[in-house]
């Protein structure tokens, strides 16, 4: 098991009465990408301000390293590079320019280590053209870039993704990957683009009206039984939706034209199969579609807001 580099204990933070954050718990690993996925005013934001010290817990326990943040705040703080808002650069200044200057307020970065974190975000052929040149992604890199300075064992990015196209989504995963193992360094990044952290990360914690509702390992998330559904072309699908339904009891069953989808796991399609064929229906084709991190996340809220509606 690999060291915990971020623990998250029972965090609550209250601006007046309501909870912004209600007592929530997660830990990140090293070399770990951990996506924090949330609809806008879940609490994320309020969730990486706490873990950076901008904003001040109302409850709960937040390792850093090891370092509690409230005792020992520099000890844990120094393990931290982030981007919360809009990275501060010049913007009529060089992009090696402003890593020299960001380099400079720190104690013993040296020229290697510009150079090194340069080359980990891609950065090498503009980094000597002014930033006001610079597309979002590049101005993103130079961040990124900047926050690495200090070598820091935990990178928080806050929506870091915002305003970027597909490509320059598809690259930042790519040098975000690259960072975490070739560091072995934790990533915390937020986002309320599903798609986006299926693609970039390793595990995903959901957060939603401030409580974490799940945390799973992206692989683990897809192969969920209750995740999977099973999509069958037959000639007669009301039938076959019928059979299907009153022998295998899947949760839920549907009819579109001649397709039949249901959640049952996929081991489950060649019985299926012999059971249609058994039965005089025509398939045309029977496969499983594994549902999209989008499906899975608002299945989850629902059943959330059902939970709570219900109490
Ligand atoms: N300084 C503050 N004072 C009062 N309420 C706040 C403050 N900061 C945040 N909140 C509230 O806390 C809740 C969580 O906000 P937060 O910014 O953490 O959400 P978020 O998940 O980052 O949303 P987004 O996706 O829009 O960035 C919201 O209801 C917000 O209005
Ligand atoms: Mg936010």
């Amino acid at each position: 098991m690999s060291n915990t580099v971020l623990r998250v204990t029972n965090l609550t933070k209250l601006y007046g009465q309501r909870a912004a954050v209600d007592n929530i718990s997660f830990e990140i690993y090293e070399g770990e990408i951990f996506g924090f996925l949330g609809p806008n005013g879940s609490g994320k934001t309020t969730t990486i301000k706490c873990i950076t010290g901008l904003a001040k817990p109302t409850y709960g326990k937040i390792t850093i390293c090891g370092h509690n943040i409230n005792k020992e705040f520099e000890k844990a703080i120094i393990n931290v590079g982030g981007i919360i808002e809009n990275p501060e650069m010049y913007k009529n200044f060089r992009g090696i320019d402003n890593l020299k200057y960001y380099a400079s307020l720190y104690k013993g970065i040296t020229k290697d280590k510009i150079k090194e974190v340069v080359q980990l975000v891609g950065m090498q052929n503009r980094i000597k053209d002014k930033v006001k040149t610079y597309s979002l992604g590049m101005k993103q890199r130079l961040g990124i870039a900047q926050a690495l300075l200090h070598d820091p064992k935990l990178l928080i990015l806050d929506e870091p993704t915002n305003g970027l196209d597909p490509n320059g989504i598809l690259e930042m995963r790519l040098f975000l990957k690259n960072i975490a193992h070739k560091k072995n360094i934790a990533i915390l990044i937020s986002s309320h683009i599903l798609a986006e952290m299926e693609l970039m990360c390793d595990t995903v914690g959901i957060i939603n009206n401030g409580k974490i509702v799940k945390v799973k390992a992206i692989d683990q998330l897809k192969k969920l039984e209750s995740y999977q559904k099973i999509e069958a072309v037959v000639n007669f699908p009301n039938f076959a939706a019928k059979l299907i339904y009153e022998k295998f009891q899947p949760k839920k069953i549907e009819v579109k034209g001649n397709i039949v989808s249901f959640s049952l796991p996929s081991e489950k399609i060649p019985e299926i199969t012999q059971f249609l064929v058994s039965n005089n229906l025509s398939i045309y084709s029977i496969s499983s579609v594994s549902k999209s991190l989008e499906e899975i996340f608002l299945e989850t809220l629902n059943t959330k807001l059902l939970t709570t509606s219900i109490q």
